[in-house]
């Protein structure tokens, strides 16, 4: 992505590209990979629309709790918006279900937290796509159980995220890359799993 690269060039200490297109283009074979994983779930039929949120839970509740453990409320004053565990284990529950099992991830440093959130704020764009599919099914009872897939809507919290994420001085962006990459592997074991 060189288009605009030539603003950030110039600064010391920065790399070429700013850090989203980093961390988009560091990300996108894991994007693919997951994508491929999730459209194996049916989200038209109850039973895979379920599995999908058990999935999704079993990643975005243990992130978010690293994320809280990790003082995100201090970076994102607004991070009680952009918490989604609530609405997630509310839908498993309007589906009857509990979150079956979580996968493990590690404690993270301040440029990881940034990282993470590139992850679970852009996971809005693919949710956006994925509601479509839900609003589509003949079973009215997943559109009810939509708050995660819906959460958010109209906000713009991913435009913020960005706006925030351009902001950070003296992130480590290696770092902030591992970390993005560690939360798609986390989505990918679950996906996996469930
Ligand atoms: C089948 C499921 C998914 C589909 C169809 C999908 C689709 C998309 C699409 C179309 C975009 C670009 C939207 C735009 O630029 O306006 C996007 C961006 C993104 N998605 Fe997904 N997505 C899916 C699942 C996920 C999941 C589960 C995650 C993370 C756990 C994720 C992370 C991201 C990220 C980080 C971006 C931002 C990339 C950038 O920097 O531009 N996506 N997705």
């Amino acid at each position: 992505m060189l288009a605009g690269a030539s603003d950030v060039s110039s600064h010391v200490g920065r790399s070429f590209s700013g850090l989203r297109e980093r961390l988009r283009d560091s990300t996108a074979s894991a994007h693919r990979e997951l994508d491929a994983q999730l459209s194996a779930f049916d989200l038209t039929v109850f039973s895979g629309y379920r599995r999908f949120l058990q999935a999704s839970a079993a990643a975005l509740l243990p992130l978010e709790t690293a994320l809280v453990e990790a003082g995100i409320a201090r970076l994102f004053p607004d991070w009680p918006e952009r918490s989604r565990s609530a609405a997630i284990v509310a839908d498993l529950g309007r589906l009857g279900s509990a979150v079956p099992f979580t996968v493990s991830v590690p404690a993270l440093t301040r440029s990881g937290m940034l990282g993470t959130m590139y992850v679970l704020e852009g996971s809005r764009l693919g949710a956006k796509f994925l509601l479509k599919t839900v609003a589509d099914a003949a079973d009215p009872r997943l559109g009810e159980a939509a708050a995660y897939l819906n959460h958010g809507t109209g906000k713009r919290l991913w435009q913020s995220f960005l706006a925030k994420l351009a902001s950070e001085e003296g992130c480590e962006e290696d770092e902030a890359i591992d970390f993005a990459r560690i939360a798609f592997a986390a989505f990918e074991r679950a996906a996996d799993r469930a």
